[in-house]
């Protein structure tokens, strides 16, 4: 059952985590399966990924912490999601999966799933960046190119499931969202367990904000951790539905979505809108949306100082000065900022982004 059959909504979990004790030890985030209700996730050997001070914007004193999850297994953050919720699928006996993926999830789901044994079908938009769709074909899964925007690839692969190949989105299922819930926990152990004034992460369907959300509450319900932090989405101007419900206090409205170098954030009617809306109104976050020019600068101010990022993962860092005016008080705020994924990923983009930089 990928959605509710009565509300037609995305399925909710009554508890999403329950901390205790101290902080699993061990490498990588699977060690925080004792904190989550969850099968046994599937390894294919995580690192525990960096928390790099960095000063932001470039050549100010203000300073934010990276968290560069380029370094998990298959270059993005995508794997904390895909290692629970493929275990989960493992558990139920699931022999095939149907997904839809602007790229990095559906290469992402087909590790995880060679690694556990599972057939794995993948629907894309055809315009997806090249090293993703050979990344997804080199662990073994199918690929399916769709013309058109990614809603389009979404509703393919839900009309093409089958009992054999399940549908299993990763914007849909909790389990995805049970996995990135790890990253929050990494933050609050890296800082000494205490959460940072702000998460800045880019939304797309928000299935890293939500598990943001779900571990700080989680970890604040059990009496681990004082406060929560202020949750902060970054959309692109492209396609900012969150932004606009955001700024005008209003329902979201599914609107039209144009190309954008975030290819991995051009969602039109994110399932978990209220959901992400309501988490970011009770942290006292926001919703941005950076323009195109900022996000080309961003990468490249990152990749300048060492940080190689994709586009879609560097809009972060886009919107980062914003941000750190906002909770910046005294000056002394822990702003964390996810670099969601390597720039390996989408290096034809970037070749595009210098090209033109360079002719400037
Ligand atoms: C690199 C990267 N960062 C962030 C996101 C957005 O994540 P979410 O849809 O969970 O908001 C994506 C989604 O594909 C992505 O590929």
């Amino acid at each position: 059952v990928w959605r509710c059959q009565s509300c037609i909504g995305p399925v909710d979990l009554e508890s999403w985590s329950e901390p205790h004790g101290p902080v699993p030890e061990g490498i990588g985030f699977g060690r925080f399966r004792r904190w989550l209700p969850a099968a046994e996730p599937v390894s294919i050997g995580e690192v525990t990924t960096a928390l790099v001070p960095f000063t932001w914007p470039p050549g100010s004193s203000t300073e934010v912490l990276l968290k560069t999850e380029g370094s998990l297994p298959t270059g993005s953050f995508k794997d904390r999601g895909s290692s629970f919720l493929v275990g989960r699928l493992r558990s139920d006996g699931v022999a095939g999966i149907t997904v839809d993926s602007s790229g990095n999830a559906g290469a992402s789901i087909a590790a995880y799933g060679a690694a556990a044994g599972l057939r794995v079908r993948v629907y894309v938009p055809a315009s997806a960046s090249t090293a993703k769709l050979a990344q997804i074909r080199a662990y073994g899964a199918e690929v399916v190119a769709v013309e058109g925007t990614r809603q389009a690839v979404g509703e393919a692969a839900v009309a093409a499931a089958t009992d054999e190949f399940v549908y299993a989105s990763h914007v849909w299922s909790p389990y995805f969202i049970v996995g990135t819930q790890t990253f929050a926990f990494d933050v609050f152990e890296q800082l000494g367990l205490r959460a940072p004034d702000a998460i800045v992460c880019p939304l797309g369907a928000g299935t890293l904000l939500l598990g943001s959300y779900y571990a700080f509450r989680g970890l604040v319900d059990a009496g681990l951790c004082e406060r929560m932090p202020a949750l902060y989405g970054v959309q692109t101007v492209r396609c900012a539905p969150l932004a606009r419900a955001w700024s005008k206090t209003r329902a979201v409205e599914s609107g039209d979505c144009s190309a954008s170098i975030a290819e991995g954030i051009l969602i039109a009617s994110p399932p978990r809108a209220k959901a992400v809306l309501e988490a970011v109104r009770e942290t006292r976050g926001a919703v941005v949306a950076v323009e195109e020019h900022e996000i080309r600068s961003a990468v490249l101010a990152l990749a300048r100082r060492g940080v190689y990022a994709e586009p879609t993962a560097a809009v972060s860092a886009a919107a980062l000065d914003r941000v750190s005016r906002e909770v910046g008080g005294e000056g002394d705020a822990v702003v964390v900022a996810a670099i969601t994924a390597t720039g390996l990923k989408a290096s034809g983009l970037i070749d595009e982004l210098l090209t033109s930089a360079e002719a400037q």
